[in-house]
């Protein structure tokens, strides 16, 4: 069974101390179970209803709403790129496409060497600098494929 670090275990509980209700503590031990794991097993759950006295259908809806919990495994470099309205009218969606071919990946698999994962998501709130990407915790914007390949491949894809 997944369980956090002992360190992972602390911030939650002070987590649960910081708000009215235990309930608002949920997305943040769920973003550091993804810290920890790099995505949020069905196990992590269950962890953390035990430590957080919450039921874990609770948990399960918190993370099944939000798009930025990874529920399946994901590369070392989790690519997200942005196809909604200003991206797309832009090249968004030709830049996830590029990317798929380039890395020889298809969408939100792991590719081969476990090194990458490109995923299309929503609006980034970055639509002045559109297209854009997500690489980890990272924007990357104004980009092009190749300026896009470039910089991934900088950081180890
Ligand atoms: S549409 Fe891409 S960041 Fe908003």
């Amino acid at each position: 069974m997944f369980t956090l670090s002992a360190e992972g275990q602390e911030l939650v509980k002070k987590e649960l101390t910081r708000y009215e209700t235990p309930y608002s503590a949920i997305i943040p031990a769920l973003y550091r179970v993804q810290k920890e794991n790099g995505w949020v097993p069905e196990d992590a759950v269950l962890h953390l209803s035990q430590l957080m006295n919450l039921p874990a259908s609770h948990i399960n809806e918190v993370l099944h709403f939000y798009t930025m919990f990874n529920k399946k495994p994901v590369g070392k470099l989790h690519i997200q790129v942005c196809t909604n309205v200003s991206c797309a009218m832009n090249g968004g969606r030709e830049l996830a496409d590029a990317l798929c071919k380039r890395f020889n990946v298809k969408y939100d698999e792991v590719s081969a060497d476990r090194k990458i994962t490109i995923s299309r998501v929503e609006c980034l709130g970055s639509c002045d600098t559109a297209p854009m990407m997500q690489v980890n915790d990272r924007y990357l914007e104004n980009l092009t494929p190749e300026l896009a390949i470039k910089k991934i491949t900088e950081m180890g894809g």
